[in-house]
């Protein structure tokens, strides 16, 4: 009886003070585990007496079911308190408040461009492009601009360097957007509807002009295109750009090596107490250069000026987005001031489309 009193009284205390479950189960086999002290006893059994065994029997079985649920109990304590633990670690406050992100605006000058390919693209226009570094050939010489013409003055147009001994042909960074007008020939023929978004040079830096800036071309040719269809095309453009009921737009006769006739075209405005407004009022503002494609042209881009005619635009990108967004300086849009940006900028999500309607 005293050995049995001893073993408990080892065991129960061996099993309380086992830290985690590895060491629980060192103390289960050196117990129970078929070498372990106690199912060494129950063997024992068979070795003694009728009458030893008599009482010897029930306080061994007594012990083993003691041993076995304290050994239970003590494993389901640690494993509490190891969940107790895990709990305790991980623990996330769910409802605090996210981390900030700083988040980006579209440009308005990109928002400007979604918004007029969305428009010609609906009156059958697709886009084209052209490289912003491009060979005098394409930029002055295939739009009948002449070689003594001012526009191709070192003052106005930026050249690419050449060593001395580089005589590859003279490259420019475009100075419009029509030499994309010979390429779209060039690439895809006649009959053609094309739209020329994109970035154009000059030397020129004051509150209206920027060193860079952004010019959309048009381009419709076919048997029988004429002036007028030219003027509705832009007076459809404007009313839905604008976002007017009535646009009224003034052609004025003007020059241009590469279309002839040419035509500046205005939009009437009025600037009361130095708010702008468009579509009413007795000011005009100029926003595009256009004509009928000259027959030189047609012959640079590989088309017969005998079959084919046409009309050409070239719009300030950023002239329009000023107008229509209400921004008064053209530097402004250059200079990557965050708060500018957030003023005037777009969300990601603010996509044009002429279903959803063009504006914010
Ligand atoms: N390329 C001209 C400019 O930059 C605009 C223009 C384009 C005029 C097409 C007529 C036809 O001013």
């Amino acid at each position: 009886m005293d050995a049995i009193a001893e073993l408990r009284g080892k065991y129960l205390h061996q099993i309380r003070a086992a830290a985690d479950a590895a060491a629980l189960e060192q103390v289960r086999l050196a117990a129970l585990g078929k070498k372990g002290e106690i199912s060494q006893q129950m063997r024992s059994l068979g070795r003694m007496s009728a009458d030893e065994r008599q009482t010897a029997g029930p306080a061994l079985n007594e012990l083993k079911s003691e041993i076995d649920a304290a050994l239970k109990a003590r494993r389901a304590a640690l494993e509490d308190a190891s969940l107790d633990a895990r709990l305790q670690a991980e623990w996330l406050d769910v409802t605090l408040p996210g981390r900030p992100r700083p988040r980006g605006t579209i440009h308005p000058v990109s928002q400007v461009m979604d918004e007029l390919t969305a428009i010609f693209a609906d009156m059958g226009f697709s886009v084209a492009e052209g490289p912003q570094i491009e060979s005098d050939w394409y930029n002055f010489d295939a739009l009948n601009i002449a070689p003594e013409h001012p526009s191709r003055q070192e003052m106005d147009t930026f050249y690419m360097h050449r060593d001395s001994g580089d005589n590859r042909p003279p490259h420019v960074l475009r100075t419009h957007t029509s030499p994309v007008q010979i390429r779209a020939m060039q690439d895809r023929g006649a009959p053609l509807r094309v739209i020329a978004p994109g970035r154009v040079y000059r030397m020129d830096m004051d509150q209206t002009h920027t060193p860079m800036f952004h010019q959309v071309e048009g381009l419709a040719i076919d048997r029988d295109i004429t002036m007028a269809q030219l003027k509705w095309v832009l007076e459809e453009f404007c009313r839905a750009f604008f976002e007017l009921d009535a646009v009224e737009l003034r052609f004025r006769a003007s020059h241009f090596p590469f279309t002839e006739p040419s035509a500046e075209v205005d939009i009437r405005c009025s600037w009361e107490g130095g708010q702008l407004k468009l579509g009413e009022g007795d000011d005009w503002l100029e926003i595009l250069g256009s004509g009928m494609v000259h027959p030189h042209v047609l012959r640079s881009g590989g088309i017969d000026p005998e079959v084919w005619q046409g009309f050409a635009f070239g719009m300030g990108i950023d002239r329009i987005a000023m107008l229509k967004y209400g921004i008064p300086d053209l530097r402004a849009f250059f200079e990557s001031d965050l708060r500018w940006l957030r003023h005037y900028g777009f969300a990601a999500l603010d996509q044009p489309s002429l279903a959803a309607g063009l504006s914010r």
